[in-house]
């Protein structure tokens, strides 16, 4: 399922006025857009995430600086680091993430595929892993 998190390389028009990139629906990336938020004003060395999405899809951009984000299946893991504001981490279901080494005045955005709902989430890592291993039996 970690390998099913992938690097998306979005669309670029560039030009020497600035360039652009944008993100349509369903086409650049493999959901419906329902939510955008996004994280800034991190203080040096704190973390954000810390749970995973039983059904929520997302596509994690750094739009400003660069920061690590820590991925984490139940089986394996991986940490994609994020620096470029072409670039979406698209990160599926049922997986544990952590994002970190945020650079100053790094701006983390994220799109998904829903509204936000509390009970769509594990915030607890040995309960996810229980759930991990139940589902694969
Ligand atoms: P959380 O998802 O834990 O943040 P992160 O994973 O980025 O560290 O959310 C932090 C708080 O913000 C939590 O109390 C719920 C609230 N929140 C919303 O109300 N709406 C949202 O869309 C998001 C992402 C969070």
């Amino acid at each position: 399922m970690i390998d099913d998190c992938k690097v998306i390389n979005l669309p670029r028009v560039n030009d020497p006025r600035g360039n652009l990139t944008f993100v349509e629906s369903g086409r650049h990336v493999p959901f419906e857009i329902k939510r955008v938020y996004y994280l800034y004003d991190v203080p040096g060395g704190a973390e954000r995430g810390g749970h995973a999405h039983k059904n929520l899809r997302q596509l994690i951009v750094a739009m400003s600086g660069s920061f690590d984000v820590h991925l984490d299946d139940g089986r394996s893991k991986k940490m994609v680091h994020l620096n470029r504001s072409y670039n979406g981490l698209f990160v599926c279901p049922m997986i544990w993430r952590e994002i970190s080494n945020f650079s100053s005045g790094a701006v983390c955005l994220v799109l998904a595929s829903n509204f936000y709902d509390d009970d769509d989430y594990y915030r607890d890592y040995a309960q996810f892993q229980r759930d991990v291993v139940d589902s694969a039996r």
